[in-house]
């Protein structure tokens, strides 16, 4: 029996060891975690998949980014352990984490990932949405949660909110 719960704060590092499970090494050094730095993940949207036993057998995470100054949602990561892999939970996850967004007012949500398993889901390239490189680019892929939201929305994809300088 799985059940979809919110995110909190105490499961951060149980997540992040499903994902280095999940992932190949070096996760951290990909250019969408240079959007991530430093900002959390949108509560509420971020979910885990708990096991009767309290075990975390998925995760999806969601942050906040900017398009041409509009925000989006970056979906990711999201992962499932091995031993439960192939069940759906990726797509409830998936799913449920879509449905959440929706329902609190986000418009447009991006991602970068393989476009056979999220095309499935309603994703498509996104021509003319530029990843920090290096990001192939036909795995920068989008959905809209409103109508027409991903349209003439172009450019860089950008952090939330910028970094302050350094100071000496
Ligand atoms: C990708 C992942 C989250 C899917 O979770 P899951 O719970 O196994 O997925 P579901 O049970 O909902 O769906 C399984 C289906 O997705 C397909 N699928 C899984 N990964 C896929 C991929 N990368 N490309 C295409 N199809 C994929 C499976 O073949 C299966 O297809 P079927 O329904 O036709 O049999 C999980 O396999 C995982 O954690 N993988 C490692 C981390 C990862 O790659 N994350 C996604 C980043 S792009």
């Amino acid at each position: 029996m799985i059940e979809l719960q919110p995110e909190n704060p105490a499961d951060w590092w149980a997540v992040e060891a499903l994902y280095d499970l999940c992932f190949a090494p070096g996760r951290e050094a990909l250019s969408s975690y240079r959007l991530r730095d430093g900002i959390d993940p949108v509560r509420g949207l971020s979910m885990v998949a708990r096991d009767s036993d309290g075990t975390i057998a998925g995760a999806i995470r969601f942050w906040p980014v900017r398009v041409d100054g509009r925000p989006v949602l970056l979906l990711g990561p999201v992962a499932v352990h091995p031993t439960h892999q192939g069940e759906g939970l990726g797509g409830l996850l998936i799913d449920e984490g879509l449905a959440a967004a929706r329902a609190s007012g986000w418009a447009r949500v991006m991602l970068v990932g393989d476009a056979p398993y999220y095309g499935r889901f309603g994703f498509t390239r996104l021509s003319g949405v530029v990843m920090p490189p290096p990001t192939n680019p036909d795995r920068v892929l989008g959905r809209e949660l409103e109508p027409d939201a991903w349209r003439d929305v172009r450019g860089a994809v950008t952090r939330w909110i910028e970094r302050e300088e350094a100071r000496d």
